[in-house]
């Protein structure tokens, strides 16, 4: 997803903007840019990495200016279409990530006023709209401007000499950083943290004007007020720490993340009000809701709270529902992003919000715009996760649902009790799989070659299954399946062969029986077979060319281990595959377009 940066004060823009567009590489992009203005504006811009552009571009002088990194839509990754973009004259210059849906119209209209476009982009129409609007005032013309626009927009403009950036955002995330005699702003706040953590999150509809002695917000037309928040991330939890690559760090991570994350109920933990009411009259239903890793999540929290809650739970595609979804003024819903900024989740609440129901949000970003929008709030204490592919956010996801549902749980205090232990020694079970990575490398070297993997699971490990695909496509580009083992003999029973092995996630739990049986048909099928069987479980070893052994726990519990093995195994497969496992192709850390 495309990022975006601006500085503003009293040294070289240049150096600053390439830095901080560095730490916005993880979004994913194709191409990236940089526009410095000394009270002209000069702009270098190529469908190169940001350290290439660095080591191209000439030097320019000026202590403001505005950064992208960008992630095609309208238009091939190219030169012309990088951004940032500017008017006829060169005058202004605009960074955007967004989508802005009237383009065409916008296009055909100014070009009959005689404005010459140059990329194909959407995004070009807004310098050109400055341009026509602008009468000796940044900031005014940008408001004009936007009035125009359908659509979504985080923009960066500067120009005209003016010693000022104009930032503005609607349905795209932009924070504004502070500094002493100087301000950034930025798409995310891993891209300032080596300045600053003083931020300031843009509200829907701001148009911010920064200099590099403050900033002032205007939204509706009228002057807003917007507080500062404290960012407790440090620049080392947002770097990789000496690991190869970022998700390899942050699978490392997970023991810390599963006790800050826990660390803030398990001792004396309050029950949450709305689902406890619910627990109790069991009036409501509870809606969970999600995309990609983070539904996966709400799917293993429907299982949670069916056990726990005793009620009948959904879960859904955030995606799906915003067209075709219905949900009665009584549901809670419980929506799960990493990123809090994700479109489509983003949507969802909109509409869950529109007929009344109540939206629990459960985020990784604290000031997020799901965060804003949400009635509740839960932040998971992952911290930054930099790899486009989601590992430890996943975990905090669950270590929260498991907390949520038990604080609310229908069940004896013995099993709670026991549950509670479980939570407890949840990290150094965790610890306990990453011990033995080096087991897991060596199998994942085995499957290395294969072009197809199928994951099979039931019950609460249907979704692991589900995740431990997604994780393997995402960074591998191996075509895998996640499948529910029940279903293998509805269809998929026609892939099974030599040249596709299956892994097969086994829990002792009521499933083991029938998943030991999907097991044998999978084998008699001659599919080369690999299982994750809990400690002690021997029961699959004569059908199975690989066990690979998970700690034992609590079979509801069982997703927790399964997964981080799974993690490895998609980690060491696409590392011995050389793909680039932190920023896989066409996909973006954060999406925020439908
Ligand atoms: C997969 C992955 C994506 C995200 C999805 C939702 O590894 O990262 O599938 O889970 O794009 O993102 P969030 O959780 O930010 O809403």
């Amino acid at each position: 997803m495309c990022g975006i940066v601006g500085y503003i004060g009293e040294r070289q823009a240049q150096p600053i903007l390439l830095n901080c567009l560095s730490h916005l590489e993880y979004r994913g992009y194709d191409s990236c840019g940089i526009a410095v203005s000394d009270g002209a504006v000069k702009v270098y811009k190529d469908a190169v990495r940001v350290a290439e552009l660095k080591k191209t571009m000439p030097d320019f002088d000026g202590s403001l200016g505005i950064g992208h990194t960008r992630w095609a839509t309208h238009g091939e990754p190219s030169r012309v279409n990088a951004h940032p973009h500017g008017d006829c004259q060169n005058e202004v210059s605009v960074v955007h990530n967004g989508i802005i849906n009237n383009f065409l119209k916008l296009k055909q209209q100014l070009t009959s006023e005689g404005h010459t476009f140059v990329s194909e982009t959407d995004s070009e129409v807004i310098p050109h709209l400055i341009e026509k609007y602008y009468a000796g005032d940044l900031e005014k013309a940008v408001e004009r401007a936007l009035a125009d626009i359908e659509g979504s927009y985080a923009i960066i403009v500067m120009g005209y000499g003016e010693n000022t950036l104009i930032a503005a955002r609607k349905d795209s995330p932009l924070v504004i950083a502070l500094g002493d005699r100087e301000n950034y702003i930025a798409s995310d706040v891993p891209a300032v943290l080596d300045y600053t953590s003083r931020v300031i999150y843009l509200e829907d509809g701001d148009i911010a004007t920064v200099t590099a002695g403050g900033v002032s917000f205007r939204n509706g037309g009228k002057t807003a007020k917007r507080s500062e928040h404290k960012v407790d991330w440090s620049v080392e939890e947002a770097r990789k720490g000496g690991y190869e690559h970022y998700m390899l760090k942050e699978i490392h991570e997970q023991p810390r993340v599963i006790r800050d994350t826990l660390g803030d109920w398990l001792p004396n933990g309050e029950p949450f009000e709305d689902l406890k009411k619910m627990s109790e009259d069991g009036t409501r239903t509870l809606l969970m809701l999600g995309c990609g890793t983070s539904y996966h999540a709400a799917l293993v929290g429907k299982y949670i709270a069916q056990e726990m809650l005793g009620l009948p739970v959904r879960a859904e595609l955030a995606s799906e529902f915003n067209y075709h979804g219905r949900a009665l003024p009584e549901t809670l819903a419980v929506t799960l992003t990493q990123s809090g900024e994700t479109a489509d989740v983003l949507m969802a609440i909109k509409r869950l919000k529109d007929v009344g129901c109540r939206v629990m949000a459960i985020t990784n970003v604290n000031g997020s715009s799901v965060s804003r929008l949400a009635d509740h709030t839960i932040i998971t204490r992952a911290g930054p996760e930099i790899s486009v592919a989601a590992t430890k956010s996943f975990l905090a996801q669950l270590m929260v649902l498991y907390w949520l549902m038990m604080s609310c749980a229908r069940v004896e205090p013995k099993r709670q009790a026991e549950m509670v232990l479980q939570l407890r020694h949840m990290a150094s079970r965790v610890t306990q799989v990453l011990d033995s990575e080096a087991e897991i490398a060596e199998r994942a070297g085995y499957l290395a070659k294969y072009n197809d993997v199928f994951f099979i699971g039931r019950g609460i490990n249907y979704p692991v299954a589900l995740e431990g695909a997604l994780k393997l496509k995402e960074i591998s580009y191996v075509h895998a399946e996640g499948f529910a083992a029940g279903e293998l003999k509805h269809g998929p029973f026609a892939l099974l062969g030599r040249e596709k092995p299956v892994i097969a996630v086994l829990t002792q739990d009521a499933t083991h029986q029938t998943m030991l049986t999907s097991i044998r048909e999978v084998k008699a099928r001659g599919s080369p077979l690999m299982v994750l069987a809990s400690e002690g479980d021997d029961s699959a070893d004569s059908l199975a060319d690989f066990t690979i052994t998970v700690p034992r726990v609590d079979p509801l519990f069982s997703p927790v281990v399964n997964t981080v093995t799974l993690q490895l195994l998609a980690y060491h497969i696409a590392r011995k595959r050389g793909c680039p496992v932190d920023f896989p192709k066409n996909l973006a850390k954060s999406v925020t377009v439908e």
